[in-house]
């Protein structure tokens, strides 16, 4: 008995150890959620679902507030648990959250394997304080596809944590309303597809004093790997299927009744199946999980909004092309975070200085070589200033200063008949807004890329790739959302092999990450992969002692069948 009793623990000691070992543990390095973690914790799942033929099927459920963590609305702060297994292959798949009409968080899932991933990733959804103190409608848009080859499901778990409040932990501070700048779809995600050019109209309480624009945006398509489309001056001196037109540069930008407001030069988000898939297991390229947002400081536009009428607001993706188009499609939203006032009376001003273009100031230049070598650079520079005074129902006057200075610049190196093709691209800037001298927003970035490209042998089957980007940026999005800066850089390498029996390959990824916030939290990882094992793993900081935990070591092999993978400028291989 005792002896049966012995075989069947070991056994289930074998079954855990295996089962460990086969399930892949993907992750995106991202800090904690700077949530307090003594204080009372309320969880409610929002939703279930397994995402199998799934397009144009989003998952729509309705959402109650939890009434068991303190009073309504009172919270330290919420985060999202987004966890979710899958087996097969499949591709990366775009996540779109959308709650009551306004998008919460753009993500994207990892490609499983055929032994099966798993991963979460653990979102601050605090700054959506006020729509998660409401009921409403909330939805997952997760388009899969499963076909003949593609066999891979997400099983996906969404939980909301609350954090009560307390004389330690106050209230979170917030917006007091929240507006979408979105399609308003009720059954789909909210994300608009753009070109041609997003507008919808709003009308903005009377009585607002501040509003915070977010934008998200993200290219598809032809644009998925915008950063390797070549500016059509030169795209003939290429030959056809090696890229797109229409440049790398693109700038994001939101309009009031035609004028632009603010603009961002965004960070580019490389998704688990793009360019070299076995470069992203099983860490991630920065952002897939939890793809950047831009904040800008719609505050000056404040006297023109809150006149009780509604207004156009726009947001597009512009080129430095001559006529600034772009290839289909980047998928855009945006919400406007709203102060008002004490006094319900409407809020007057005016706009005093509006200095701004249209478009970025751009430039393209290039040099094409007996060989067939082709380089291109394509540089831009774009400076906003709008300064207006507001005069709040209640009779306190702002003056309100907004200035944006990017730098932008994109080089592109077409070498060796075409096999090679290298990106090296920056862009930054510095975006600063002030309410009577002091800083209402602030976002200091700076997003090198460096790409290199290389197809290795003639059919154009096997192919390696070395990505090195950054993501640093010190940002105060508003004065009610937390200020934080992130310096993060990542080095991955992965070789695919494509052949007619499936694809496979294999890859490395070093990180390092660091974070601290204005709040005194600090946390930072230096993680290394290599074939699909992790071969380092520092963690450290303040947020990582509650919410760390442990990644095991994986065995079982080194490189796996993949998905067709998706290449820069839509190249197709030789099958
Ligand atoms: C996230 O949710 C999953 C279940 O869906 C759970 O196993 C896991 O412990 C949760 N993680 C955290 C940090 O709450
Ligand atoms: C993947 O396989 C594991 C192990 O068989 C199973 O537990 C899990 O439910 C599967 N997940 C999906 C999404 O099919
Ligand atoms: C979605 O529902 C809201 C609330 O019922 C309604 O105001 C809105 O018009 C609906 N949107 C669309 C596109 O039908
Ligand atoms: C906005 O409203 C105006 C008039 O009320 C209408 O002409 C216009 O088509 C509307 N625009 C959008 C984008 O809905
Ligand atoms: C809203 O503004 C955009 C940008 O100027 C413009 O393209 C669009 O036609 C406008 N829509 C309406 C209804 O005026
Ligand atoms: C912009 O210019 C490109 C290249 O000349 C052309 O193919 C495209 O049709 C133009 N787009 C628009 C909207 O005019
Ligand atoms: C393009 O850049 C590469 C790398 O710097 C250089 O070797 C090559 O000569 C350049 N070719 C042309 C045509 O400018
Ligand atoms: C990438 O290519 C560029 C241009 O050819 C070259 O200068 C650089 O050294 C290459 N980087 C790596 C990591 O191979
Ligand atoms: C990576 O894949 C290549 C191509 O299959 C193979 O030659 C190489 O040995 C692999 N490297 C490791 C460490 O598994
Ligand atoms: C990545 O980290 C490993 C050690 O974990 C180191 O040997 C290797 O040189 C690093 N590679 C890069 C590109 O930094
Ligand atoms: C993964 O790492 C563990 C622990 O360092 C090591 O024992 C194992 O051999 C590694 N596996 C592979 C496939 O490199």
């Amino acid at each position: 008995m005792l002896q049966q009793l012995a075989r069947l623990l070991i056994l289930i000691l074998i079954w855990a150890s295996v089962s460990r070992a086969e399930v892949l543990v993907d992750f995106q390095v991202a800090e904690p959620p700077p949530v307090p973690q003594d204080t009372q914790q309320c969880t409610i799942q929002i939703l279930e679902r397994t995402f199998g033929s799934s397009y144009g099927d989003p998952e729509i459920v309705q959402y109650t507030p939890p009434t068991d963590c303190g009073p309504v609305g009172s919270w330290a702060g919420i985060t999202l648990n987004f966890t979710v297994t899958s087996n097969g292959t499949q591709y990366d798949r775009l996540g779109i959250f959308t709650f009551q009409n306004v998008e919460i968080w753009r993500t994207s899932t990892p490609e499983p394997t055929p032994d099966g991933i798993i991963w979460t990733y653990i979102k601050d959804a605090t700054r959506y304080l006020p729509l998660f103190s409401k009921a409403g409608t909330f939805i997952l848009e997760l388009d899969n596809i499963l076909e003949e080859g593609l066999t891979g499901q997400y099983a996906s778990t969404l939980h909301a944590t609350f954090y009560a409040s307390s004389a330690q932990h106050p209230p979170a501070p917030r917006a007091d309303v929240i507006i979408p700048v979105t399609t308003l779809a009720n059954n789909t995600g909210d994300e608009a597809s753009v070109p041609p050019i997003f507008s919808l109209n709003v009308t903005v309480p009377q009585n607002a004093v501040q509003i915070y624009a977010e934008l998200y945006a993200s290219g598809n398509g032809d644009e998925e790997f915008w950063y390797f489309n070549t500016a059509n001056e030169y795209l003939y001196d290429l030959p056809a299927g090696i890229t797109y037109g229409n440049g790398p540069f693109r700038e994001v930008r939101m309009l009031v009744d035609g004028q632009v407001a603010g603009v961002a030069f965004p960070y580019a988000v490389i998704f688990t199946g793009g360019i070299v898939p076995s470069a992203w297991q099983p860490i991630t390229s920065y952002g897939a999980l939890d793809l950047p947002t831009y904040f800008i400081d719609l505050t000056p536009f404040v006297p023109v909004l809150a006149d009780g009428q509604a207004h156009n607001i726009s947001i597009d993706v512009v080129s430095a092309e001559t006529n600034h188009t772009i290839n289909p499609n980047w998928y855009v939203s945006g919400n406007l975070q709203v102060i008002t006032d004490s006094s319900s009376k409407p809020t007057t001003g005016k706009i005093l200085v509006y200095d701004v273009q249209p478009y970025a100031e751009t430039t393209t230049t290039g040099s094409v070589g007996a060989n067939g070598d082709v380089n291109v650079t394509v540089s831009a520079s774009r400076k906003i200033l709008i300064e207006s005074e507001i005069i709040s129902g209640s009779g306190e006057y702002t003056y309100v200063v907004w200035t944006q200075n990017l730098e932008y610049s994109n080089t592109q190196y077409y070498l060796d008949n075409y096999n090679v093709q290298n990106v090296v691209q920056t862009a930054s800037g510095s975006f600063a807004s002030t309410h009577n001298g002091v800083l209402s927003l602030n976002d200091q970035f700076s997003y090198p890329l460096d790409i290199n490209f290389t197809v290795l042998n003639s059919e154009g089957t096997i192919w390696d790739a070395v990505i090195d980007h950054s993501y640093d940026r010190t940002q105060l999005p508003s004065p009610f959302i937390l200020g934080s800066t992130i310096t993060e850089h990542q080095v991955a390498y992965g070789l695919f092999v494509e052949t007619s029996s499936g694809n496979y390959g294999n890859g490395t990824s070093n990180n390092t990450f660091n974070y601290a916030d204005l709040n005194g939290n600090t946390y930072y990882r230096n993680v290394n992969a290599a074939y699909e094992n992790i071969t380092y793993d520092s963690i450290g900081g303040t947020l990582a002692a509650s919410n760390s935990f442990a990644f095991p070591s994986f065995n079982s092999f080194a490189q796996f069948v993949m998905a067709k993978p998706r290449l820069p400028g839509g190249r197709q291989t030789g099958l």
